[in-house]
Formats: structure tokens, C-alpha cells, sequence
């Protein structure tokens, strides 16, 4: 297995899946379909949809068992996680005005047309699922409902209203911390996973693991998100670097330092790393992802 190949691979099956699974920009009304695509197309790692289909890819259809196709469920990741982007960087979030090296949503168009391309994104996230696995409804409704489960409000947007509520009251615990950073980001990226192994037809155990995978990974992946608006620049993030501080937003780096969120971050990757080994299959790919994200410079 050659990562980089294999990566662009995943990736290129995403953003064809992207273009298939999304209405074309001339929809009426079109400025609502170019603002959903815009902030789609302009990229990004991919990291969840490549999840989705990596992790599906470990159960491989046989002779007697085939699966259903995992492409639709990794676009409606990567919906949610791009709408929740677009109101992440809102004026009465985040304010921020580059994402993904372009400017925001709602710099490139307006506020209000920002704000309706991300509620699009999201209901389109569960529509797709509803009609792409229609035909296994058993399916579809847990993939549904692990999607609901990451993005409501006990999870995603429960993360971000504590991120929010933090900025105001500074001095977060390590506690808080963590449930902001499980919640805002590990939620999403365990569900990605979960429902890779859902279309795979992983059974309970495996799901659990799964799910503490996505948790150790989600972890140092926000950690590294942290570290690197810390010290990264803006054109190499293609985001406002250095914003963290300046908002006073609870953040690893702010309650821990540097050196001991590089640290936490290393080892939250190392857990992630063995839960993938312990997942039987041909990991190989999984866990060059892994590895690729802790070292990652944007
Ligand atoms: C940004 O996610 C938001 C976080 C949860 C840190 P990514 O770093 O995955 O953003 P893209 O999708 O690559 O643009
Ligand atoms: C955002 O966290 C998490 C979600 C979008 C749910 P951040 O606010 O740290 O993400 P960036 O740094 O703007 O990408
Ligand atoms: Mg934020
Ligand atoms: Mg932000
Ligand atoms: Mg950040």
C-alpha cells in the first residue's frame, strides 16, 4: 500500500461522489446550489469522507455477502461537516473570513446566503442518506441516526455552544476542554468511521471499537488543530491562523502549553494507532491516515 496513492484515490472517489450526490449550481435558486458548492469545491483534507470509505473498504463484499456502497454516506459527512464550517465562521461564531484558502461563505456572498447554504448542507445530509439506502431501510436508519446522534446537540453543537460559552468565561478546566473537543470534533469524526463500519456490516464489538478509535483520534486531531493555529500561518492553513488566543476560546494549547498538548496529541494518535491494529483486517491504510494527520501541517 503506497498512502499517498492510495489517499488521492479516496479522495478523488469523494469529490466525484460530491458532484454526483450534490443538485448543480444552476438549480433554482442558483446563488443558494453555487454557495453550497462553493465552500464544498474549495477542498479541504477529506479527512471523514475518506473515513467513511476506508473503513467500509475493511469489510470487503465477498462472493456471498455484498455491501452497500458507502460513497453516499461519505458525501453526507462531508455535507455536515462543510455546513458546520459555514456557520462556524460566521460573524456570530468564529468571524473568520478565509476558509479552505478561499475567503468565507459569507464573504464570498453574504451573511444570509452563508447561513442558508449551511442549513442546505445539513438537511441535504439526511436526505441523501434517506433515499441513497432506501432499498436496505434497516441501514439507512442507523446511519440516520448515528449521523443525528454526532451533529445534535449533545454532541457537535453542544461542543460549540460550550467553545462559544468558554470565550466569555475564561480559565476552562482540563474537563471542559475535553468535552468541548470531543463534542465540537470527535463526535463527527466517530461517526465517520461508525458508519463506514455501518455500511460494512460491522457487528457491536467492532462498532465499539470503532467509536473509541474515533474518540482517540478526534481528540489529537483538534489538539493538532489547536497547536497549529498556534503556529501555523494563514496561507499555508488556508484559515486564519492565530485567531485562538485572541478570542480567548478554550483551547489545548492556552490550559496545557505547547510542548504538553505536542505531547497529549502524540499519544491520543499512539491509542488510535493500536485501536486500529486491534481491528483485524488490512489496517495498513488506516493506519498511514493516522499517522499522516499527527504529523499534518495544515
Ligand atoms: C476543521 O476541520 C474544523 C475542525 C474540527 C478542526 P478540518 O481541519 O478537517 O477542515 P477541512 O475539512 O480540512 O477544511
Ligand atoms: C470548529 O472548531 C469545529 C467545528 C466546525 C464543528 P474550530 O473553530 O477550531 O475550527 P477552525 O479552526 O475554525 O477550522
Ligand atoms: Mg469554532
Ligand atoms: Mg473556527
Ligand atoms: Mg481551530
Amino acid at each position: 500500500m503506497d498512502f499517498p496513492t492510495e489517499m488521492k484515490r479516496q479522495v478523488a472517489r469523494v469529490e466525484t461522489g460530491l458532484n454526483q450526490y450534490l443538485p448543480p449550481a444552476s438549480t433554482r435558486p442558483s446563488r443558494l446550489h453555487e454557495a453550497m458548492r462553493y465552500s464544498l469545491e474549495a477542498g479541504g483534507k477529506r479527512l471523514r469522507p475518506v473515513l467513511v470509505l476506508a473503513t467500509a473498504d475493511l469489510f470487503p463484499a465477498s462472493s456471498t455477502r455484498s455491501h452497500a456502497d458507502a460513497l453516499p454516506a461519505a458525501v453526507a459527512v462531508e455535507c455536515l461537516h462543510t455546513y458546520s464550517l459555514i456557520h462556524d465562521d460566521l460573524p456570530c461564531m468564529d468571524n473568520d473570513d478565509l476558509r479552505r484558502g478561499r475567503p468565507t461563505a459569507h464573504r464570498q456572498f453574504d451573511e444570509a446566503t452563508a447561513l442558508l447554504a449551511g442549513d442546505a448542507l445539513l438537511t441535504h445530509a439526511f436526505g441523501l442518506l434517506a433515499e441513497s439506502y432506501a432499498a436496505t431501510p434497516a441501514l439507512a436508519h442507523a446511519l440516520i441516526r448515528e449521523l443525528a446522534e454526532a451533529a445534535g446537540s449533545r454532541r457537535l453543537i453542544g461542543g460549540q455552544m460550550e467553545d462559544l460559552l468558554a470565550e466569555k468565561k475564561p480559565g476552562a478546566t482540563a474537563a471542559e476542554l475535553e468535552f468541548i473537543h470531543l463534542n465540537k470534533t470527535a463526535a463527527m469524526i466517530e461517526a465517520s468511521l461508525v458508519m463506514g463500519g455501518l455500511v460494512g456490516g460491522a457487528d457491536d464489538a467492532t462498532t465499539e471499537k470503532l467509536r473509541r478509535l474515533g474518540r482517540e483520534l478526534g481528540l489529537a486531531f483538534q489538539i493538532i488543530d489547536d497547536v497549529l493555529d498556534a503556529t501555523a500561518d494563514s496561507a499555508t492553513l488556508g484559515k486564519t491562523a492565530g485567531k485562538d488566543a485572541k478570542a480567548g476560546k478554550a483551547t489545548f494549547v492556552g490550559v496545557h502549553g505547547l510542548d504538553v498538548s505536542r505531547r497529549l496529541a502524540q499519544q491520543h494518535s499512539d491509542q488510535a494507532r493500536a485501536t486500529v491494529q486491534g481491528l483485524g483486517g488490512d489496517t495498513a491504510f488506516l493506519v498511514a491516515l493516522i499517522d499522516s494527520m499527527a504529523s499534518r501541517s495544515k
